[in-house]
């Protein structure tokens, strides 16, 4: 489920990039963020095996974003079902997650990731409606999700956690007539 744009190219997750996310989650600019505690490389692996799991269960999961020139790594964007325990949001709502490496940041490459996931799961996969959360200080998240149309649609907290979400959602656009 290879998606392709002008500068990257995103392939689903696999075992080959278990040492790349390890480095990535643990960069300080990304534990810098509320919630973000440092993860070790057998957790981050865990997740890893969920991830490229999730293929085989929904037909979408999470993609590693690859340069298409360089082919180094520079991110990742997941589709995700929200699961149970978010205020206002239903299990099955499908939540896109983006990051990027920090020596990537501000090139635009999680709004051009996204975006081609965006395209993909609204035809190929055929879904109705993305959900993303992200936190009110997370300026360059909120920016992005700005670029990406997503509109805001309140504020969630999940059972197990005192912190404030902003939701914000796109849904898919009408066939043209
Ligand atoms: C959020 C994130 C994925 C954005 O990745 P990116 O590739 O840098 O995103 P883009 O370059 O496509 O867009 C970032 C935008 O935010 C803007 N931005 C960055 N920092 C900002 C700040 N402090 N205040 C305001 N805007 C800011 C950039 O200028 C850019 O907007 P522009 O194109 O209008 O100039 C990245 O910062 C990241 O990985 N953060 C940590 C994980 C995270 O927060 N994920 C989001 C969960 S939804």
């Amino acid at each position: 489920m290879e998606l392709v744009s002008e500068r990257l190219v995103l392939r689903p997750a696999s075992e080959s990039d278990l040492d790349f996310y390890v480095e990535m989650r643990n960069r300080p600019e990304i534990l810098a963020h509320p919630d973000q505690e440092p993860k070790p490389r057998s957790l981050v692996d865990r997740q890893l095996r969920g991830w490229i799991d999730r293929w085989q269960q929904h037909g979408f999961g999470t993609w590693t974003v690859f340069d298409r020139e360089s082919d180094e790594r520079q991110g990742r964007v997941e589709l995700d079902p929200m699961g149970a325990g978010w205020a206002g949001i239903s299990p099955g709502e499908i939540e896109v997650g983006l990051i990027v490496h920090p020596t990537y940041w501000n090139r635009g490459i999680a709004t051009e990731a996204a975006g081609l996931v965006a395209v993909d799961c609204f035809t190929r996969a055929g879904l109705i409606r993305l959900v993303a959360l992200t936190t009110s200080d997370n300026k360059a998240s909120l920016r992005t999700l700005e670029k990406l149309g997503m509109r805001r649609r309140g504020e969630s907290q999940h059972v197990s956690n005192a912190t404030t979400y902003e939701v914000f959602e796109l849904a898919r656009p009408a066939p043209r007539p």
